[in-house]
């Protein structure tokens, strides 16, 4: 079987990296890919989001199945366009998958369908929610409607800031038509946590739960990031969580997305903020997570192309995942300036020394190569992922390869996994 994975980063590379593993694969190909990814499979110079692109490459490769990373070509509608040629492709269509592209869509579900979540309003109009943060109070959030590449939200401690915020998104349009509305919602305390799951739109099959590190300093300070770091599982989801995670949150979910006639397949993924056992919904997304996805895959057992194809065929029930007992750690190394402007073109040294290190795999995310030299490419570069005995190992091992890798102005955060050790 011939595979193409869409996209270039972290997560695409894990997926890879897991669907070589398959027998069932001959061929795999990857758009856009980066160096890391070339090792594993035949990189395509197409952009993720060039779904016209993708499609004639599909087609004249005769690629049997195609594997969406990103949110935005399932957004853009390429599940849709690939059906329509009669091409087989894993991932949400274009209707399911705004319950990433619209956070208003997703909340007004969750409001209909009873689904825990943050209270809140929306609004296109400045004045209205204007009023809307001085009549509740600070501490609130405020967040544009449509894709700000994650960083749409933004937490206001104070109601002159959560203002200033709807200005920016509202009148400055920092992101453009992504803040044409804006809703703004009850901030909500706890743990958080990423439970990502299966579903052909009638059974939902469970990927091990991780938690995810967004803020780009140690000890959750400063900026959001599309994420620094992952371990997985997450202790904050204990059976009970889990049982309510399924039961008041994605079944319901999976049942309202068809009574609006927009029939989920593919991977869903639900953003949490745990309190007391209790998980609230702070986002869906329509994909795997990035970089949740890293531990995640280390951990899966078994071939993921027959999982993949039976969302897609309605075939789900017939599947069960082992995971690897063992807890798992990725740390991102990111590149100076990031989430800001960052560098390119740094010399990465280190990784062949660690190439041996049992239970360890770096997944590339924007790496590339110049003469014959791996260059940082990218943001977010590389995500050094580990197994170990239990977390205090994994974190160990997976720091051990880190500190081994350098390049200019690498950054990485030093506590990826500490919110774990308090469980145990
Ligand atoms: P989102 O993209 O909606 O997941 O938001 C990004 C991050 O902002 C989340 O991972 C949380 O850390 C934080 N966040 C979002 N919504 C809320 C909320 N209602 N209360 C507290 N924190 C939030
Ligand atoms: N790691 C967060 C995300 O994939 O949205």
């Amino acid at each position: 079987m011939k595979v193409l994975v869409v996209g270039g980063g972290g997560r695409e590379h894990a997926l890879v990296w897991k669907i070589a593993q398959s027998p069932k694969v001959s061929n795999i190909y990857c758009a856009p890919g980066n160096a890391g990814i070339s090792e594993q499979a035949t990189v395509v110079p197409i952009k993720a989001s060039d779904l016209n692109g993708l499609l004639d490459f599909a087609l004249k490769e005769a690629i049997d199945f195609t594997v969406v990373g990103p949110e935005d070509p399932l957004t853009q509608g390429i599940v849709d366009l690939f059906e329509s040629k009669g091409l087989f492709i894993f991932g949400a269509n274009k209707k399911a998958a705004e319950i990433e592209g619209s956070k208003a869509f997703a909340k007004e579900l969750m409001k209909k369908y009873r689904i825990p979540t943050a209270v809140y309003e929306i609004f296109d109009q400045r004045s209205e929610a204007v009023g809307y943060i001085r009549k509740q109070g600070a501490p609130i959030v405020v967040k544009a409607d449509g894709l700000a590449a994650g960083k749409g939200v933004i937490i206001c401690k104070t109601v002159e800031e959560a203002i200033q915020s709807v200005d920016q998104i509202m009148v400055e349009k920092i992101f453009g038509e992504a803040g044409r509305r804006v809703v703004i919602e009850e901030y909500l305390v706890g743990e958080e946590a990423s439970f990502l799951a299966f579903t052909d739109g009638k059974v939902i099959l469970p990927m091990a739960s991780s938690q995810d590190h967004k803020p780009i300093f140690d000890g959750d300070e400063g900026p959001n990031t599309g994420g620094m770091g992952a371990y997985s599982p997450a202790p904050v989801v204990t059976e009970e969580v889990h049982e309510r995670i399924i039961e008041k949150i994605l079944r319901p979910l999976i049942y309202g997305l068809k009574e609006e006639g927009k029939t989920y397949k593919g991977v869903l993924y639900a953003g949490l903020m745990i309190h007391e056992g209790h998980p609230k919904v702070l986002e869906f997304n329509a994909r795997f997570g990035d970089p949740e996805t890293q531990p995640v895959l280390m951990r899966m057992k078994g071939d993921i192309i027959p999982i993949l194809e039976a969302c897609m065929k309605g075939t789900l029930s017939q599947h069960r995942i082992e995971w690897d007992p063992r807890p798992c750690v990725c740390v991102v190394m990111a590149s100076k300036g990031y989430p800001g402007d960052y560098e390119r073109g740094k010399v990465i040294k280190g990784l062949k020394e660690i190439s041996r290190m049992e239970g360890l795999f770096v997944f590339h995310a924007g790496t590339g190569l110049k003469d014959g030299e791996l260059i940082t490419n990218g943001g977010r570069v590389l995500g050094v992922t580990g197994l170990g005995e239990d977390i205090p190992r994994a974190i160990e091992r997976t720091y051990q390869a880190v500190k081994k890798i350098s390049w200019e102005g690498v950054h990485y955060r030093t506590d990826i996994g500490q919110k774990a050790l308090c469980w145990l």
